[in-house]
């Protein structure tokens, strides 16, 4: 048994990164381990988290498992979880709830717990003590082990728990069952070094740590002879790419470079920190079509009283200027989104009132708000958390008026536009219409053929709405 541990997941050593090639493979007596048996893989967190599903997915059909949509029909369920946020866990207890009983019927299930949720110790606690039911938990970076996590599940018939705190190689050759045949999730790098105080992500993804250019380019290279037309370039903060590389000078801008020459239609990437964001990085941007002038740049608080409080090293008045910048540079058609956290503790209206004045000012193409959520083990959670749940609640809303205000304003201003559109699918709301999004990540829903799914068409758009655009194909 291989407990998480806190204490070491928070250790940063001056240690050499190792990238390793030969990691993944699968025993012998493995390869039919899932012959006739299926599997569901439940994903709770971010587009990384997305793609460690991909992963997971793609390791078990390795050993012949195939996929089923419903979880009451599968022998085998991996929920991918995450730890950002209270409610997020709820969600996972909520669901081993259901599993529980289904296992009751069902003595052949295997229930197991991925993802961020699995790095914590207090959760991996919880579920030695009382979900003993349970099967096997693994945690983030050891994905490439799943097939001997089941090989000594099958051995001791017990709870096998095998999470590691501290990991400092990055996992090459890993493969990957992706979810869509246009748009494909790429890391970059693992792990986040900033420790902002009320975030858990450090913790369960451990130190930073990039990908070499030429592993990223060349899995680029071969989505694109794969037909892909849209890569989004992975990292909790991808401005800071390369930081950790102690032997070549290659940072983000170079990477965007690269990527953009691999003649991929579409390049995104998520997330950016303020702190990171260069010049250059702006210049490339600008310079390449097919680099998205779509830009999420998580801005948290328009306090600095607040951002100093969170650890975010950058002030109200820095993130404005870099924020200005990038419009300047980029130009009024480029998106701009952010993250915004409210009741952190110690924010009083005055500080609340700076964030509301910030959204104002900058005029988001849209937002993700949220309550502060204290998660255990970070600095934040010893704050003194003033602010009332009501409070949190009024500011969420207050906040969230002014964001969707600005969010159909910008939607507006494509009113008669004609906008290229990847087109992906067809529409969830209205099956007579298809969906796609916009280089600026705005969702089109279009009337037009169903060939077209899959191509990126120009679309001229006739209505605007808070979070979506409708438009017909521009032939
Ligand atoms: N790496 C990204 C953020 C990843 S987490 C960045 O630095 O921008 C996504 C968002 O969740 C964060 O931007 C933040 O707004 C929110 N978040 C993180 N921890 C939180 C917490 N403890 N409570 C509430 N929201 C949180
Ligand atoms: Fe969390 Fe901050 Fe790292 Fe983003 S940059 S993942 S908010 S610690
Ligand atoms: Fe959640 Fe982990 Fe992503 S905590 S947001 S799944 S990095």
């Amino acid at each position: 048994m291989k407990i998480p541990d806190f204490k070491e997941a928070k250790k940063r050593t001056k240690e050499e990164i190792k990238i390793l090639k030969n990691e993944y493979n699968i025993p012998d007596d493995m390869k039919d381990y899932g012959k006739n048996k299926k599997y569901f893989v439940k994903t709770y967190g971010c587009q990384m988290n997305e793609h460690d599903s991909e992963v997971i997915s793609a390791i078990l059909e390795d050993m012949k498992f195939t996929k089923t949509d419903y979880y009451e029909d599968a022998d085998l369920i991996i929920l991918n979880t995450c730890a950002i946020r209270e409610n997020a866990h709820n969600k996972t207890f909520g669901m081993l709830g259901r599993i529980k009983h289904l296992k009751q019927e069902k003595t052949n299930l295997m229930v197991g717990l991925a993802g961020c949720m699995s790095q914590e110790e207090s959760v991996v606690n919880e579920i030695i003590d009382k979900y003993k039911w349970m099967d096997f938990v693994f945690g983030t970076h050891n994905i490439h082990k799943l097939p001997e996590i089941l090989k000594e599940h099958t051995k001791s018939k017990k709870l096998e728990v095998n999470v590691w705190s501290n990991e400092g190689n990055v996992i090459e050759g890993l493969p990957s069952k992706r979810d869509s045949k246009y748009k494909a999730w790429v890391n970059i790098m693992y792990g986040c070094d900033k420790f902002c105080t009320y975030c858990i992500v450090p913790y369960t993804r451990g130190k930073q740590r990039s990908r070499m250019p030429e592993d990223i380019i060349d899995e680029v290279k071969n989505l694109v002879k794969d037909g892909y037309k849209e890569v989004t370039l992975l990292g909790q903060n991808v401005n800071a790419y390369g930081k950790d590389f102690k032997e070549k000078d290659y940072k983000m801008e170079n990477l965007l470079e690269d990527v953009a020459k691999t003649g991929i239609d579409r390049v995104r990437f998520v997330t950016s920190h303020p702190w990171d964001f260069t010049d250059k990085m702006i210049d490339v941007i600008a310079k390449y079509d097919n680099i998205c002038n779509y830009i999420h740049l998580p801005v948290q608080s328009g306090s600095s009283k607040i951002l100093k409080l969170m650890g975010r090293r950058y002030s109200k008045e820095s993130y404005l200027e870099l924020y200005k910048k990038i419009r300047n540079k980029l130009g009024s058609d480029a998106s701009i989104t952010t993250d915004i956290i409210v009741g952190f503790p110690g924010e009083d209206e005055k500080d609340f009132e700076e964030t509301l004045s910030l959204a104002e000012e900058c005029k988001f193409d849209s937002a993700f708000t949220f309550i502060y959520s204290p998660r255990e083990g970070t600095p934040a959670a010893k704050m003194v958390d003033n602010v009332s749940k009501e409070e949190k609640e009024k500011r969420l809303y207050r906040l969230n008026d002014v964001i969707n205000k600005y969010a159909k304003e910008a939607n507006d201003k494509y009113v008669g536009k004609t906008v290229k559109v990847l087109v992906e699918s067809v529409s969830e709301k209205d099956n007579s219409m298809l969906a796609g999004y916009t280089d600026t990540m705005k969702l089109v829903n279009v009337k037009a053929d169903k060939k077209y799914i899959g191509q990126i068409i120009n679309v001229k758009i006739e209505d605007a709405k808070t979070w979506s655009l409708d438009g017909t194909i521009d032939e």
